[in-house]
């Protein structure tokens, strides 16, 4: 039974056949075939935080291939203690093919699969956001082909979306710079866990924006104060403001130097409207992309 709870728990070909089988589903999708791959399958999607692409492309992905699914709160689920972690996997799990988990703890996705029956996903947590990784690089391929040797630039929070990052730039031979105030780099035992299992892996941290960027192939941003983080808000904004993307800095990148996004957004705030809404922004290439990679995934998971 195959999971996807973090990206470094899948081999470099497990990342590839993924990222062909999404793309070929997205070529057929887009001659309008709609294939059968998971009649009769079902996917409960189980969320503790808000999600707007996840969920949704979870669910176009089970019914444009001929499956079928449920979305819980964490709470209806149970996993606000009415029962025990145990007791919900192994429930769940009996009814389902997969179950998209969207978690603060990554600690409980681990934990549920090791009472699940079918297979696990992890759809965004504290630490991790495999699905958006694994999307992100299938919208370089689609604008580069190749993304070997290519320099990705991430100016923001050094959490879950750019620990993903780092793990799959790593494992496909691209170079990141993590550009982040003090105190949100990437922490140091991911880096070491990465540089364990990829010993050539170019992932360097900064805190200079301008000089991160200068080199960049693209420059990837995320909102500074995530889910469950909405409190410190004031106080990131603060620490976060000389790392806004914004015409200015990117202006120091070279020419056609792209700009990503996992979405939601904050416009004015991490990014502003001239950069997302610019000429080299590709992130709603990316948004669209995430309903790809569901099929992908699916499919890799389930056959
Ligand atoms: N990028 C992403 O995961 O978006 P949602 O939070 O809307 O699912
Ligand atoms: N870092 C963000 C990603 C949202 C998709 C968060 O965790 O809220």
């Amino acid at each position: 039974m195959k999971h996807l709870i973090s990206l470094l728990n899948l081999t470099v070909d497990e990342v590839h056949e993924i990222l062909n089988l999404s793309r070929d589903l997205k070529a057929g999708w887009k001659r309008r075939e709609r294939p059968a791959l998971l009649q009769g399958r079902y996917l409960t999607q189980v969320f503790e935080k808000p999600s707007l692409r996840t969920r949704v492309s979870f669910d176009a992905a089970m019914a444009q291939l001929g499956g079928t699914g449920l979305f819980l709160s964490g709470q209806d689920a149970g996993l606000n203690g009415r029962e025990s972690l145990a007791d919900v996997a192994r429930v769940i799990s009996s009814y389902s093919d997969a179950v998209v988990l969207r978690t603060f703890s990554q600690k409980l996705i681990e934990d549920f699969a090791s009472f699940s029956k079918c297979s696990i996903i992890n759809g965004l947590s504290d630490d991790d956001h495999p699905c958006q990784a694994l999307t992100d690089i299938l919208t370089l391929q689609e604008v580069w082909g190749e993304v070997k040797g290519k320099r990705l630039v991430f100016v923001g929070d050094g959490n879950n979306v750019a620990n993903s990052l780092a793990m799959i730039t790593s494992m496909l031979g691209m170079s990141m710079t993590v550009c982040a105030p003090r105190d949100f780099e990437l922490d140091e035992d991911l880096l070491q866990a990465i540089r364990l299992s990829f010993p050539h892996s170019e992932i360097t941290q900064t805190s200079d924006p301008a000089a991160a960027v200068a080199n960049a192939d693209v420059v990837y941003t995320d909102v500074w104060a995530s889910m469950g983080q909405e409190s410190e808000a004031d106080k990131r904004n603060r620490i976060f403001a000389p790392y806004q993307v914004n015409a200015k800095l990117m202006a120091k990148a070279p020419t056609g130097c792209l700009f990503m996004h996992d979405l939601p957004a904050r416009r004015g705030k991490e990014v502003t409207d001239e950069v997302i809404d610019g000429p080299n922004s590709i992130v709603f290439q990316q948004a669209e992309n995430r309903m790809h990679l569901a099929k992908g995934l699916l499919v890799w998971l389930l056959h």
